[in-house]
């Protein structure tokens, strides 16, 4: 039944909230595993998961147990004060990645703000002050403060903003030869994700990451990997760089981390560390107690070799579906993607938002990508029935709309 908009939260999120989202018409009142529930008690299957956020689902376990013991100890105490909810998700993260040191934040784009920050700070410190480019990529996604907007690859988004930080340069994704024209000696920092998810789901390929470790070592520059959505076990490995091997000096995490509370955080290499002092950078809220706690017990999860082992097993079953269905509809270009971020690019006799809508008429969420691109990210301990489930969804979805 389709739900009347008169009185309703969409005509109230209209009148009060800021016009910044293209929202769909629906109202979710509960969350349940890898489900979502509308006002109207219809059963959607959530392949959208917060985008990337709900990597446990929603009402998970152990994330309600976290939240509940912090609660009882202390919300907030700011970052005057060192304290164990921080500690220990910090240890948790090291010990997971290889990396040395961390610092909380309270999103993705702040997360890649500190490592920007960072990057430039370590050779001003060093005097280095030459090294001040940045090299992203086309399409790349950082976030929307002005550093992260500077570095992402997708002008339209920059407009009417005005003047960005200077010294970010942008080169088209896996291009070996743009890539290794821009690095020089002058080069603060290389910045990736280690998959274009918003971009349109372009796995890196593996002659990029020999170039961006090679040109690190010939220029002694930093490598930045922003891994706020395939991070956090989202690619089958904790990290997408480990499975890819990119050699990272800094590291964004974000989104999955808080399991649903706002939690960023940066990983660094010692040698960055060292060249970082206090009051160089901070934040008053980044690493609040509640969301570390939560984080330590979304960290536990997923750094288990069987929940991992998990993630590339539903992304075998799931590509191997979406591979039969591309056969099946020549609208459909070709699967895309690894782990548990798949995609479906689509040509242009079908938008990809007529099969966001005809997927949710079956009762699934999922949502898309640049140009094109159907997107699905499912919570990251998704069943194989429920894998099984999205597909016989998505089939039929396809058949009502693609010709
Ligand atoms: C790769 C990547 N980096 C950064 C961001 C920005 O994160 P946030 O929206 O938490 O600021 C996103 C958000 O989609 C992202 O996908």
């Amino acid at each position: 039944m389709a739900q009347s908009l008169a009185n309703s939260v969409f005509e109230e999120d209209k009148q009060f909230i800021a016009p910044l989202y293209g929202k769909a018409n629906i109202e979710f009142v509960r969350g349940e595993g890898s489900y979502l529930f509308d006002k109207n008690g219809k059963k959607y299957l959530d392949f959208v998961a917060g985008i990337a956020v709900n990597a446990l689902g929603h009402q998970n376990v152990a994330i309600k147990k976290a939240v509940e013991e912090q609660m009882d100890s202390f919300f907030h105490i700011s970052n005057l004060y060192p304290n164990y909810p921080q500690v220990n998700l910090a240890k948790a993260l090291l010990a997971a990645t290889g990396f040395d040191k961390a610092f909380f934040c309270n999103s993705g784009t702040e997360a890649n703000e500190g490592c920007i920050k960072f990057a430039r700070k370590y050779f001003d410190r060093k005097g280095e002050k030459n090294r001040q480019k940045i090299v992203t990529f086309i399409n790349s996604f950082h976030g929307r403060t002005f550093a992260a907007l500077s570095a992402t690859g997708q002008p339209a988004i920059r407009e009417g903003f005005g003047s960005m930080p200077g010294d970010f340069v942008h080169v088209p994704w896996n291009d070996v030869a743009a890539l290794k024209a821009e690095v020089n000696s002058d080069t603060c920092a290389i910045m990736l994700e280690s998959l274009a998810a918003e971009g349109g789901v372009m796995t890196v390929s593996d002659e990029m990451v020999a170039a961006i470790n090679s040109l690190k070592k010939e220029f002694g520059c930093l490598v930045i990997v922003d891994e706020v959505q395939a991070g956090m076990g989202r690619l089958g490995t904790f990290l997408g760089l480990q499975k890819h091997g990119i050699d990272a000096d800094l590291v964004s995490l974000a989104k999955a981390l808080g399991g649903g509370l706002p939690l960023g955080a940066v990983l660094l290499r010692q040698k960055v560390a060292d060249q970082l002092k206090a009051g160089d950078h901070g934040t008053t809220f980044g690493g609040n107690p509640v969301a570390c706690a939560v984080g330590l017990a979304v960290v536990n999860q997923i750094a288990k070799p069987e929940f991992l082992a998990n993630v590339e097993a539903r992304s075998a079953q799931l590509k191997a579906g979406l591979e039969t269905i591309a056969a099946k509809f020549p609208a459909v270009k070709g699967v895309r993607g690894e782990g548990l971020i798949l995609g479906l690019a689509l040509d242009e006799s079908l938008p990809v938002g007529n099969v966001i809508a005809a997927a949710r008429d079956e009762g699934m969420m999922v949502l898309s990508a640049k140009g094109n691109v159907l997107r699905l990210l499912p919570p990251l301990n998704v069943s194989a029935a429920e894998c099984d489930e999205a597909l016989t969804k998505l089939e039929k979805a396809f058949a009502k709309v693609a010709k």
